[in-house]
């Protein structure tokens, strides 16, 4: 096993996290939300400036969370992309840089990736989902991503359908914005979904028969429509906002199951992993479930604490790929680091290569 210092910085949490294979010994996220929600959304530039002045506490923490010192890591573990540029370059840096005083290897990891892979971690809060034993189908449904992917074993991802414009959170955090909800609106809408009727708003299910691709931004134009014939959101009359809530709710959550399920019976795989933030959605966990059990399939969901960005899961796959000697070459690897995959003569670092 081996001891993976993990850092995050993709997008609006700074996040740093202890791992040794795939228990987790500190997970430590800051979040950027109070400094994006007066502008309704991530902004780059300052997301940027706040990973800078979160990024060393953060990773202080996560040691000392984990009671374990810097001298104790054996490898470091960041995201490389898909995410931000100026943001990822905040965690690439800092970890490159940790691993080049420390002579241990760097792993670069796909964020993708990593929080489909999140359902493998373990902690002291109890087991989360099993884990699935061979190759499964993820949904990955998060702010930023929305894919459907065959995953073969830990790291080793083939994408079956990916959308075509907004990623789920995306949708759902723009018709909260719509509603004047606060940012990010996702939670929002599944709070006040509980108190709405799912199929008060007739709202389109885009491309849902049309293969395994996504399409968002309709639903949401649907929804602006929705709330301009009413003449705006307060006109909506009593319980008008729920409604929509939960229609909106409810057509995201009919596309995702529906669009997963379709990728089980297609590739024929029987497991089914749901990641990413828009996973904590309560409505899309009772949903694949329900789907799952019809069908015959096993779901396997991402505990709540590791569906939204943080950096655990990066460290279990980072530590999962250095295991087999993979990592390092691993798709998201940037070639300007290949130079630390050489560890000083003299240094062990145990289960790495
Ligand atoms: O994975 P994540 O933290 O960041 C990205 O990689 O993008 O996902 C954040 C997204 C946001 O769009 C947020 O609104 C959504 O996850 N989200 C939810 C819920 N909790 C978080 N969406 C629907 N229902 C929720 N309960
Ligand atoms: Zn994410």
């Amino acid at each position: 096993m081996t001891l993976v210092l993990a850092i995050e910085s993709s997008c609006d949490e700074t996040a740093a996290s202890v791992v040794d294979g795939r228990r987790v010994l500190s997970s430590v996220i800051a979040s950027q939300i109070p400094v994006h929600a007066r502008w309704g959304g991530v902004v780059p530039e300052l997301a940027s400036r706040a990973h800078l002045t979160a990024m060393r506490p953060t990773v202080q923490a996560a040691l000392q969370r984990a009671d374990r010192s810097l001298e104790e890591i054996e490898a470091l573990a960041v995201t490389a992309g898909p995410g931000l540029a100026g943001c990822l370059l905040v965690g690439l840096e800092t970890a490159k840089a940790l691993a080049w005083s420390r002579g241990v290897p760097l792993v670069a990891v796909d964020h993708v990736q990593a929080h489909v892979d999140a359902i493998f971690l373990e902690d002291d809060e109890g087991a989360g989902a099993e884990p699935p034993s061979g190759p499964y189908v993820a949904l990955a449904v998060s702010g930023g991503h929305t894919s459907v992917m065959r995953v073969e074993r830990r790291g080793d991802v083939m994408t079956l359908g990916q959308t075509l414009d907004d990623a789920a959170g995306e949708c759902f955090d723009k018709v909260a914005k719509l509603a004047g909800l606060p940012y990010p609106g996702g939670v929002h809408i599944d709070r006040l979904s509980e108190d709405g009727d799912p199929s008060a708003v007739v709202l389109p299910r885009p491309m849902l028969r049309r293969g395994l691709d996504f399409s968002f931004s309709g639903l949401k134009t649907a929804a602006r429509y929705h709330i301009e014939r009413a003449g705006g959101v307060d006109a909506l009359g009593p319980g008008g906002l729920e409604d929509l809530c939960a229609s909106v709710q409810e057509a995201i959550v009919d596309v995702l199951v529906h669009k997963a399920a379709q990728a089980c019976v297609q590739t024929g795989l029987d497991d089914l992993v749901i990641a990413g933030g828009v996973a904590c959605n309560r409505r899309l966990r009772e949903r694949a479930r329900g789907s799952c059990q019809e069908l015959g399939l096993r779901a396997h969901i991402t505990p709540a604490r590791y569906c939204t960005d943080n950096a655990a899961m990066v460290g279990g796959l980072g530590g999962a790929l250095l295991e087999r000697g993979e990592g390092l070459e691993g798709g998201a690897l940037l070639r300007a680091d290949l130079h630390l995959t050489r560890r000083p003569a003299g240094r062990s670092a145990r289960g790495a290569r």
